[in-house]
Formats: structure tokens, C-alpha cells, sequence
């Protein structure tokens, strides 16, 4: 797959990373729930592959989802891993044995989970991990995370970590990461009907900072539009691909790392990078988080 088709490149800043804007997310990845191992771990092995063998370089992951059920598939489908693929991993949570999600937030926890990623990826540092804000996955929960990013921000001084980003993050947390150390990368909830960070995406762009939308399907529920439906029928692709080639569109520094658990739907995501949306297109396109808000 050619550089053009995934979306173009992009270099996280200050860093020597450099990787296409079409990613790949690898939450589906583990059981229902994001928790155990999923019905069929070959299937999982053969999406992680075709996505390395299509050109994808950026996998997003947790040693959360699982637990460490997708970094030991990712292991197992890509190591030794190929030069230049970037794995960017997130703390902030535990999942115990009844598969709930917790929060794991001291500095001490932030360390053992920045051991098990080592450990279960079967890697020496980290390229990229990301804070995980605790809550409900809108980006809404004030509060300081002086603290956790400091943590991280030894572990980096200690050759753990190369770099750093935040996630499930306002923009208050963002300012308040940046004043501790450089944040390279911000993850949060963004698709075509949620667009809260709007204004945070554009200051990041600014500063060259990726922006990387978690949910960019609409997550455990995948959008459902009919002005979404109507556009891509119009345009010959298919209502996923336009939510993904919207998002490329919408600026530069954002990055996609769609998740999907079968090989068909990768294919039709990575191709989402080739689909050219025309200016009135992405105008009707406003009209469906407009028309969610009504
Ligand atoms: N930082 C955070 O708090 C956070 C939270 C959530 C996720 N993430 C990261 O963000 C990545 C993306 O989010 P996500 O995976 O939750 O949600 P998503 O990418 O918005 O959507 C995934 C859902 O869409 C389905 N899907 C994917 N491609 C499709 C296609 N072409 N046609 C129809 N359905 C399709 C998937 O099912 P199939 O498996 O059947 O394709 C799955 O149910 C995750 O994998 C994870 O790495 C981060």
C-alpha cells in the first residue's frame, strides 16, 4: 500500500517517529467486554498481520484490554517486531477478575503497568504511552493529573517510556501535562456526531500534536446516520469509510486508529484513506452532529 493511501505520514513532535495517519486500534481484539481472550485468536493473529502487511505502523493497544490478552496477540502475531512500527499503549486502569474497569492511578500501579506492557509486548521501551483519565470516556472529568503524568514522566527519564501523550483528557489536563512535559500525542472520544474537542483538536494541530480519536466508528455502538447513509451511497463507499475519510479531512494532525476484529472490515478501513470527500460533501456532513444535537 502506497504512503498516499494510508492517509499520508505524519511525525509526532519532537520525536523521530513517523508513521501513516490510517492506525490501527486493537481493542476488539480481546473477548466480549474487552475482557479474556477472544472466540478465535488465530482470526485475531491474521487482522494484526494483514494490518502490518498493508503498511500500517501505528497499533494502538493497553495491557488493560484483555487483561494483557491483546498485547500478548499483538506479540504473537508481530514479533520481532518490524522496523518502524510504532505501538502506543495506555495506563490508568485495571480490570479484575469480574471484568470491571478501575482505576490503577498511583504511581506505584502506573509503574507495574508500565512493566506488564514491556513484559507482555516482549519490549525494552515503550514508544508512546498515553495517560488514561479515569471516567466515563467523554473527556468531562476535571481534576488534576499533575501527579500521574509526573510518574510518567520518570519512567521516561528512566528509558521505560519514549514518549508521552494523555487521554480521555480536557482540555484543562492537556495544559496542565504540557506544563510537566512534552506531550506528543492526546486520544480522545471524536467521531463525526461527538465533537467535543473541536476547538482542543485545532490548538493541538497548532503545536503539531496528534490528535488520535478513540471511537471514530462510534465505538461499541457504531454511527448510524442518514445523512451519513446517503453520502456514501452517493459516493460508492460505504458509511464507515466516509466517518474515517471525514476525520482524515477534518485536520491534519489527526490520526485513526479504527478498531475492528476481522480481516473484511480492516480492508474496507484502510481504503476509507483513499475515498476524496468534496467540500459540499463535508458540509452535508456537519449537518450529523448538528442533527444529533437538535
Ligand atoms: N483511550 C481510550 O479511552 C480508548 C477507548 C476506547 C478505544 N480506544 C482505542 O481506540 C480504538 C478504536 O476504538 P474502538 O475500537 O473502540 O471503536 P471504533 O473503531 O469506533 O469501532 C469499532 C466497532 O466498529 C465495528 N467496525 C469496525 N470496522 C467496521 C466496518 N468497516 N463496518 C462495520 N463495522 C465496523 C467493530 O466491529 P468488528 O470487530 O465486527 O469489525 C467494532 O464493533 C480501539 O481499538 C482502542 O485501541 C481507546
Amino acid at each position: 500500500m502506497s504512503e498516499a493511501t494510508l492517509g499520508g505520514r505524519f511525525t509526532f513532535p519532537g520525536t523521530s517517529l513517523t508513521i501513516g495517519r490510517m492506525g490501527y486500534g486493537a481493542m476488539q481484539l480481546a473477548g466480549p467486554g474487552v475482557f479474556g481472550p477472544p472466540k478465535d485468536t488465530d482470526a485475531a493473529v491474521a487482522v494484526l498481520r494483514e494490518a502490518v502487511a498493508s503498511g500500517v505502523n501505528h497499533i494502538d493497544t493497553s495491557d488493560y484490554y484483555g487483561p494483557h490478552v491483546t498485547n500478548q496477540i499483538i506479540r504473537k502475531a508481530l514479533h520481532p517486531y518490524p522496523p518502524g512500527l510504532v505501538i502506543v499503549t495506555k495506563l490508568g486502569a485495571r480490570r479484575p477478575p469480574d471484568g470491571s474497569w478501575q482505576a490503577a492511578i498511583s504511581p506505584q500501579e502506573l509503574t507495574a503497568g508500565v512493566h506488564d506492557n514491556l513484559r507482555n509486548l516482549g519490549l525494552d521501551a515503550l514508544d508512546i504511552v498515553n495517560y488514561r483519565v479515569v471516567g466515563s470516556g467523554h473527556g468531562t472529568e476535571e481534576g488534576s493529573i499533575a501527579e500521574q503524568v509526573a510518574a510518567l514522566a520518570g519512567l521516561q527519564r528512566e528509558g521505560l517510556i519514549r514518549h508521552i501523550g494523555v487521554s480521555n483528557a480536557t482540555a484543562t489536563q492537556v495544559a496542565e501535562a504540557r506544563s510537566i512535559t512534552d506531550v506528543v500525542c492526546v486520544q480522545n472520544n471524536y467521531n463525526l456526531a461527538y465533537r467535543q474537542d473541536d476547538a482542543l483538536i485545532v490548538d493541538l494541530a497548532r503545536a503539531g500534536i496528534a490528535y488520535v480519536p478513540f471511537f471514530p466508528l462510534g465505538g461499541f455502538t457504531p454511527l448510524q446516520s442518514s445523512i451519513l447513509s446517503k453520502v456514501a451511497a452517493r459516493l460508492g463507499a460505504t458509511p464507515m469509510q466516509v466517518a474515517l475519510a471525514w476525520l482524515l479531512r477534518r485536520a491534519p494532525n489527526i490520526l485513526l486508529i479504527p478498531g475492528t476484529s476481522s480481516v473484511a472490515h480492516l480492508r474496507e478501513n484502510l481504503a476509507a484513506a483513499e475515498l476524496d470527500l468534496p467540500d459540499d460533501v463535508l458540509k452535508e456532513l456537519d449537518g450529523v452532529a448538528s442533527s444529533k444535537a437538535a
